[in-house]
């Protein structure tokens, strides 16, 4: 069937459509109900009963795929590579269930999972889901304080965590921490588990820490533990407007049924086919496309502890490919501007062959279009620029390459994908013309796989994304159609940014900096970078009468963030201000200062309170070469 028949059908009867998608997976008991209306939103599948382990590695098995490669470790930071068949992970897994068991985690008990890029993140997110308990996997590159904000929310049992992690050749110890984020967390956490690297043993401080090994050793496999389709699988933290993160819950069948057809319908894969996300655990596309996903599909899966470049050298992708026969792979455009920049003639890439691959798909920011011509022309395959979001947990609009490859427009991320009824809105929620940008939403329901809730608010889910337009979901991104339909986005109309294909929170930065003792008042926006496609940048106002330098203030600015929020934020630049543009309520003109660097024409408001306030902000940032 073509795309736009599937499609439409997917939107008309959504039932029969989902019902058909799930039942390609393997239930304990097949869900009578498809779609059910909650008060303001909707659940898939209800009453059906089921265990995304158990899909994901126990039935492989049983069907006599238990010898097949499952998850291959590859990593050029410790020289290691491991592979792992469906029976051996299912080993893993079900031992380390057991593991959770012995400390007291029960259905439903949360599990932080605070851990790099070693296949042990996947055995223990694994065996969360396999017990079901509820895991909540933090981001590596996030300081201690994130950590006990995300433990204080999600009120953890256990934190499972490794010695170290290691980035290109630095080695970061995890341990210390996560004591620090368990002293700082209000909660208490009853156990924390360690997995020990040979490159940095960590101090076990108290009867609270167990060693992975050990528990390995002493534990017993454990079986299956049924759960509702509803019920939660994890809590992924991820940035919003304001200082603290949001918790994504997304719950366990339908999230199955959409990852299944994804890799199907989207990244046209077969059961079998190898499968390399290049991203992290930490982050939405580890959880959908490093473990549930390609597992769930019986494909392999990759698991690289690398980046792109410099480990040890920007051939690295092309050389995993190759060494594995990677048929898709998936990454943040920003992972190929670094490739680009360190081998702009792609020498690296002509001493390997790409055979096995059938197409690069890329996420996480937009792809500007010179990475995609260049992508295109150095490896000859197709180029999929995707969209989606944390919230989603899997694509709202792609080229849905598995059913019919569609024409590809640079700049435009396809089309949406079945199930998602994108529309461009005004701010009166009205639907605009092919070619005007506007708000994008998503027409209620939203299908499988998107979250259910925020982890204990749910008066924040439906602030944050219901209420805005009546009936529709609003994805905090902006953009247009074209009048084939084609996507645009163009950015996010709130105070997320995104560096490196990493989300962070405006707001969570201008908390630390507030928190200065020289600053009276501050903003951060982002802006662009030729690598990381933006970079945050503060720009403060001084208490009166503080004498301070700028580049030690700046300094100290820039260690507070890391210290506070983490290297991930990539925080290297603070400007002082004499004033920064304000409404006469006193609301920054966030929006004018995001113009201002970006060189679009500012859009000032009437309210303004002080217009020279512009002029004065265009020479700091002037002085500092930020804008011409
Ligand atoms: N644990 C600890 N620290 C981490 C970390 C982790 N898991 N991940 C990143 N960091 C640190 C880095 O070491 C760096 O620290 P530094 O300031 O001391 O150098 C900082 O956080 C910023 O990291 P990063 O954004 O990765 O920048 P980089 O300059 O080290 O590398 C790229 C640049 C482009 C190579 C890298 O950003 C990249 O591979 N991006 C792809 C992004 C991606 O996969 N996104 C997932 C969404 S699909
Ligand atoms: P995250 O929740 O971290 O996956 O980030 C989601 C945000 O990243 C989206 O709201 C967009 O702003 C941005 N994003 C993701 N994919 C794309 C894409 N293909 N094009 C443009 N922006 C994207």
């Amino acid at each position: 069937m073509d795309y736009t028949t599937l499609y439409q059908r997917s939107i008309k009867s959504p039932e029969s459509f989902w019902r058909e998608q799930a039942q390609k997976l393997p239930w304990y008991q097949f869900p009578e109900t498809i779609l059910k209306q909650t008060d303001q939103n909707y659940s898939w599948f209800p009453d059906g009963k089921m265990n995304t382990c158990y899909m994901a590695l126990d039935f492989h098995v049983e069907q006599g795929r238990g010898e097949q490669t499952a998850l291959i470790y590859d990593s050029p930071v410790t020289q290691t590579r491991q592979s792992f068949t469906y029976r051996e992970l299912l080993n893993e897994v079900s031992v380390f269930a057991g593991a959770l068991q012995d400390k007291g985690v029960e259905k439903g008990d949360r599990v932080v999972i605070y851990m790099p890029m070693i296949p042990q993140a996947a055995v223990a997110m694994l065996a969360c889901a396999r017990i079901g308990a509820i895991h909540s996997v933090v981001f590596g590159g996030f300081a201690a304080r994130e950590l006990a904000v995300r433990i204080d929310d999600a009120k953890p049992k256990v934190i499972v965590t490794a010695s170290c992690g290691i980035e290109i050749n630095k080695v970061i110890e995890y341990k210390p921490l996560v004591d620090e984020a368990i002293e700082l967390a209000s909660h208490a956490v009853e156990h924390c588990i360690v997995y020990q690297r040979e490159q940095a043993i960590a101090a076990m401080n108290s009867s609270a820490d167990s060693d992975w090994e050990d528990l390995m050793n002493q534990s017993h496999p454990v079986a299956c533990t049924p759960v509702a389709a509803t019920h939660p699988l994890y809590i992924l933290y991820t940035s919003g407007t304001t200082g603290k993160p949001k918790g994504v819950v997304r719950d366990n069948g339908g999230h199955a049924v959409a990852l299944n057809y994804s890799l199907s319908a989207i990244y046209n894969l077969r059961p079998g086919d190898v499968f390399w996300a290049a991203s992290d655990v930490g982050w939405v596309v580890g959880h959908s496309y490093i473990v549930y996903g390609p597992l769930i599909f019986g494909a392999t899966t990759i698991m690289y502890e690398g980046k792109p470049v410099k480990t040890p050298d920007a051939g690295a992708f092309w050389r995993v490919i190759d060494d594995y026969n990677v048929n898709v792979i998936f990454a943040a455009p920003t992972a190929f501007r670094a490739i680009r920049k360190e081998d702009p003639e792609g020498g690296l890439l002509k001493k390997h062959t790409l055979t096995s691959l059938k197409a690069i798909f890329m996420a996480g920011e937009r792809l500007d279009p010179a990475t995609y011509e260049w992508t295109r022309e150095q490896t000859r395959k197709p180029v999929i620029d995707h969209w989606w979001q944390t919230e989603t947990g899997w694509p709202i609009c792609a080229n849905p390459t598995g059913i019919e490859m569609v024409e590809t427009k640079p700049g435009s991320s396809t089309l949406p994908v079945p199930g998602y009824n994108v529309q461009v809105l005004n701010e009166h929620g009205g639907e605009v013309a092919n070619g005007q940008q506007g708000a994008i939403a998503i027409k209620l329901p939203l299908p499988p796989g998107c979250l259910l809730t925020i982890w204990q608010d749910e008066a924040r889910f439906v602030s944050g994304y219901l209420s805005r337009f009546q009936g529709y979901y609003c994805s905090g991104d902006g953009g247009y159609k074209d009048k084939e339909g084609y996507v645009y986005i163009m950015g996010r109309t709130d105070d997320v940014i995104n560096v490196a294909g990493h989300r962070l929170s405006t707001g969570e930065m201008e908390e630390v900096l507030a928190a200065h003792p020289a600053v009276a008042e501050c903003t951060v926006i982002g802006i662009a970078d030729s690598m990381k496609g933006q970079v945050p940048l503060g720009m403060v106002l001084l208490k009166d009468n503080v004498k301070i330098d700028e580049t030690t203030l700046e300094n100290e600015l820039v260690a507070m963030v890391r210290k506070e929020i983490g290297p991930v934020a990539s925080f290297k630049q603070a400007i002082v201000v004499q004033r920064l543009p304000k409404t006469r309520s006193g609301k920054i003109l966030r929006k004018v200062l995001r113009q201002m660097v970006s060189a679009e024409p500012l859009n000032v408001p009437s309210t303004i309170d002080d217009p020279d306030a512009i002029a004065d902000v265009q020479q700091s940032m002037r002085n500092k070469g930020i804008i011409q």
